[in-house]
């Protein structure tokens, strides 16, 4: 008997994966057809895949030309797939011609030529409109969004508003986008918007695009008093609209899996949270000179808080800054101490002044600690009063991680609110409070 085996994602089943199982059958008596995890595809980067996991299988075992379905859940899997299975022939499409000639090694290998004109992303085009984003603001975050939403299918980049001209026909000329001297004219041709421009000036500009219909994504801390955010959240959902505030930790998967560690019970019941998250700053820069809203806190709080939020809530009893600030009187250090019924948290953010940036999240039972960069987590630590007891996990994050909070976004427009929970309206009010609370212990009123 001759055993085929063969891969694929198979979303949105259509002829040219038909076409493949068929002639994959055809080469030998028994095809065994792995399908890969949500997961898989998410660690290697393919994060457009719309039908779930089932559906796949489903897909492919209605095509009646598989004998067996298998799930493809990590790199590497193959080799050892193919030789607990007893394979003789290896087969993918054209489309990877080269890529598994290794196989060879321990199967024969058959590239089959692809079916032209048709493929996953291509119906995945035809389905959705193509969302066409524009930014508002120029700064080093926009600069980083720009490649990363290359890497979603389903939305583009239109172009790019700022005030200062100059400045956004300079970004527009480095990343080939349009640039709009007025805004009346840029809400016309975008379909969502990015505001990434300076904190104070989030307020107007998220009120703005929900006026003119758009979706918007909004760089943290989406606005800096609590009213403001109940009244945008508020706003966008009287316009049918999506309001999505970006702190990309909470949509990455490291922080998922931290988060569901966390709460298994594993450290046992979750005592103390100890989050820092720290940046040298040149002197120069607009963090360190902008005297209303500028300092570590509002540059690096809501990172710190989001662990603190996820895990004890928003309840809490009591909250206490202490600051260390510079001859500007910005906050070049601060310290938020939280109380909470069940434990006590400390965020603690410097542009200023260095530190460890760790998280540690205590239980009674044991502590999960992640070095930094934690807020892009990929790997940490869970360990126990035996101190030779650790587990250790790891998740990919890939580039700056904005791709993961553009996923989530764009599912969010298309009807998918499966990521809702990864920080919801009340959290980012509550983050929104604790901003407001901060800037008035300063003497900073908004
Ligand atoms: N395939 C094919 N002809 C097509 C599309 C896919 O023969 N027109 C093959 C691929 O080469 C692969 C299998 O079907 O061996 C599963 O491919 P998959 O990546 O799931 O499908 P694509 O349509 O290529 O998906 P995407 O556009 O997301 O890359």
């Amino acid at each position: 008997m001759t055993k085929v085996i063969t891969y694929g994602t198979f979303d949105l089943f259509h002829e040219g994966h038909y076409r493949l199982l068929q002639r994959a059958k055809a080469l030998g008596d028994y095809l065994i057809v792995g399908v890969t995890t949500e997961k898989y595809d998410m660690e290697r980067g393919k994060l457009n895949v719309i039908d779930p996991l089932m559906t796949r299988i489903e897909n492919v075992r209605k095509s009646g030309f598989a004998d067996e379905i298998i799930i493809e859940e990590a790199s590497g899997q193959k080799v050892s797939d193919v030789q607990k299975y007893h394979i003789d022939i290896f087969t993918v499409g054209s489309d990877w011609v080269g890529q598994f000639d290794y196989m060879q090694n321990y199967c024969k290998v058959v590239y089959i030529e692809r079916t032209k004109n048709i493929s996953s992303t291509m119906l995945r085009e035809q389905n959705k409109q193509i969302q066409k984003i524009g930014i508002i603001g120029t700064g080093r975050i926009a600069n980083r969004f720009v490649p990363e939403v290359k890497l979603v299918s389903g939305i583009s980049v239109q172009g790019v508003y700022n005030p200062h001209t100059e400045s956004a026909k300079k970004f527009s000329q480095n990343w080939e986008i349009d640039f709009y001297e007025e805004i009346e004219d840029f809400f016309k041709d975008v379909d969502v918007v990015y505001v990434a421009s300076p904190h104070e000036t989030h307020y107007d500009y998220v009120k703005a695009a929900l006026k003119h219909g758009k979706h918007v994504l909004c760089e943290k801390p989406m606005v800096l008093k609590k009213a403001q955010s109940e009244e945008l959240f508020a706003y966008a959902k009287e316009c049918g609209l999506i309001l999505f505030e970006g702190i990309k930790t909470a949509y990455c998967p490291g922080f998922e899996k931290l988060l569901g560690i966390a709460c298994t019970g594993t450290i046992g019941r979750i005592k103390y949270i100890d989050a820092c998250f720290t940046k040298l700053e040149s002197p120069n820069n607009r963090e360190l000179t902008d005297k209303r809203y500028g300092g570590s806190f509002t540059e690096l709080g809501s990172y710190c808080l989001l662990p603190i939020i996820k895990l004890f809530g928003i309840d809490y009893q009591d909250i206490r800054f202490e600051s260390i600030h510079d001859d500007n009187e910005l906050d070049i250090f601060t310290k938020v101490s939280l109380t909470y019924q069940e434990g006590i948290a400390v965020a603690t953010c410097g542009l200023g002044v260095k530190a460890e940036g760790r998280l540690l999240i205590a239980g009674t039972k044991g502590y999960i600690v992640v070095e930094a960069p934690w807020w892009k987590t990929t790997c940490f630590e869970v360990h126990y009063e035996d101190p030779t007891q650790v587990d250790k996990y790891s998740e990919r994050f890939l580039g700056t991680g904005l791709r993961y909070e553009i996923k989530d976004f764009l599912n969010m427009i298309n009807g998918n609110d499966k990521s809702d929970f990864k920080l919801t309206r009340g959290e980012t009010v509550a983050i929104a409070e604790i901003v407001e609370k901060f800037l008035a212990y300063e003497g900073r009123a908004v």
